[in-house]
């Protein structure tokens, strides 16, 4: 176990990589599973979901190699089982991506249900749902879900949410099924559309990808593919972030403007400036941030994986923010954490926060609950007075990079100790 330990008054300047998204590298490894021939991915990140997911597909029989750093070859050729065990889902939800493509290629598909979340309830009905549309049997037993269907056929999805997973995986089923599928109300995030051109290099028939209605005619089978994953703007977006909260100066390396647009408005509205070239997105502020209040929405929307890392920022704003989370319900658990580092946050009823913005925090030992919580934790330590130790680092290892050694070489301050034990 380890914690960061990150000393105070920081300001974050230079240039940073912004890395391969994970959140794209997940279904494109699950992808493999679609076809028998190798699969070359590169851009992949190093992060503790990525080791998850190949112990996964090891599991099920496919050989992995690692010829170079961020480049993955998986053979699923020996692929010979259909279950995702328990002990691996409930590591990560996105696991339940195996479901698609097992019921897809082999008819039957065995996956536990990821069950409960920090981050609140994630029930995977909408996903059962669509497989059950292109004609897959679905029995709930013992915490699994056991999927069968002789071959999968097209089908007419309306989805009752735009959730990226299950329009992940309904796409991927869809891709082998007999005749046409239509899915209406398809989620429209970046990492769809990434998907949808790996799957198109294997030989799918995908179109609309990154609309909210996707057509996709099954073919019988498909090919390997080589593709690389694209920069995570999830990643960029926390460094933009982190250069706004230090008034700093910090060039993500990589980042897609088209994939930040409401991040980067509402930076400008913050006071900062925003340049764009083809190679990354730049961020600098020399002054306290303006109060600025956001609403999480599917894309394009602001991305509820950037609300915690935001509102750290409007923590320290000169005056009063409303941050509304519509995404998750349960999404507000770095709150009490800010607030043992001085923070005025009162939350609401129905996923709203009043953020009164404070001249300083003030660093305090604070325990990191998910992925997105902790890193607002250590972007809002990189901006206080003092010293922050973020314990429970685990979730932040799930998602980004070498993040201490990202955050060193924009000239903070931040150090990986090793815990003697933790509560
Ligand atoms: C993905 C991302 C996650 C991000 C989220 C929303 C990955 C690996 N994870 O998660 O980082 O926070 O999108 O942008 O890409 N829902 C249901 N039933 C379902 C599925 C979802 O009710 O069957 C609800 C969820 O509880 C949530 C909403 O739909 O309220 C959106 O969830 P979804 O888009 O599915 O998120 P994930 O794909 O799990």
């Amino acid at each position: 176990m380890y914690k960061l330990v990150i000393e105070g008054a920081s300001r974050l300047e230079g240039e940073v990589e912004a890395g391969g998204a994970k959140n794209a590298a997940l279904p494109l490894l699950f992808a493999c599973l679609l076809t028998d021939e190798p699969c070359r991915l590169t851009n992949v990140p190093d992060v503790a979901d990525i080791e998850t997911t190949l112990r996964l597909l090891e599991s099920l029989g496919a050989r992995i190699e690692k010829p170079a750093r961020g480049e993955l070859i998986i053979d699923p050729s020996a692929v010979g089982s259909f279950e995702a065990p328990y002990d691996l889902v409930r590591r990560m939800r996105a696991s339940f991506l195996t479901l698609g493509p097992l019921l897809a290629r082999f008819g039957r598909a065995h996956v536990s249900r990821p069950g409960g979340c920090a981050i609140g309830s994630r029930p995977v009905d909408i996903h059962l749902e669509g497989m059950k549309r292109l004609g897959a049997r679905i029995q709930l037993e013992g915490g699994y879900a056991d999927a069968s269907a002789r071959k999968l056929e097209g089908g007419h999805v309306i989805f009752s949410m735009p959730s990226v997973g299950a329009t992940e995986n309904v796409m991927m089923a869809a891709s082998l099924a007999k005749g046409s599928t239509r899915l209406e109300n398809a989620a429209r995030e970046p990492e769809i559309v990434d998907l949808a051109g790996a799957l198109i290099k294997m030989g799918a028939k995908i179109r609309g990808a990154g609309s909210s209605v996707i057509e996709i005619d099954g073919v019988e089978r498909l090919r390997g593919m080589d593709h690389a994953v694209i920069a995570d703007r999830i990643v960029a977006g926390t460094f933009l972030i982190g250069a706004a909260l230090t008034r700093g100066d910090v060039f993500v390396r990589g980042a897609r403007a088209e994939h930040l647009e409401s991040l980067l408005d509402a930076l400008t509205l913050a006071g900062c400036r925003i340049d764009v070239d083809a190679d990354g997105v730049r961020a600098r502020s020399g002054a306290r941030p303006c109060p600025v209040g956001i609403v999480t929405a599917p894309f394009p929307g602001f991305p509820t994986d950037l609300q915690a890392q935001w509102m750290s920022l409007m923590c320290v704003a000169d005056g009063r923010s409303e941050v509304h989370e519509r995404i998750f319900e349960n999404r507000f658990m770095h709150v009490e954490e800010l607030a043992r580092m001085g923070a005025d946050i009162r939350l609401q009823p129905g996923g709203h926060a009043v953020v009164t913005g404070k001249d300083l925090l003030s660093g305090a030992p604070v325990m990191a609950t998910d992925l997105r919580a902790s890193v607002c934790l250590v972007l809002a330590g990189l901006a206080a007075e003092g010293v922050t130790e973020v314990l429970r680092i685990y979730h932040l290892d799930r998602g980004y990079e070498h993040i201490e050694e990202k955050l060193t070489g924009l000239g903070a301050v931040v150090r990986r100790e090793p815990m003697e034990s933790e509560v």
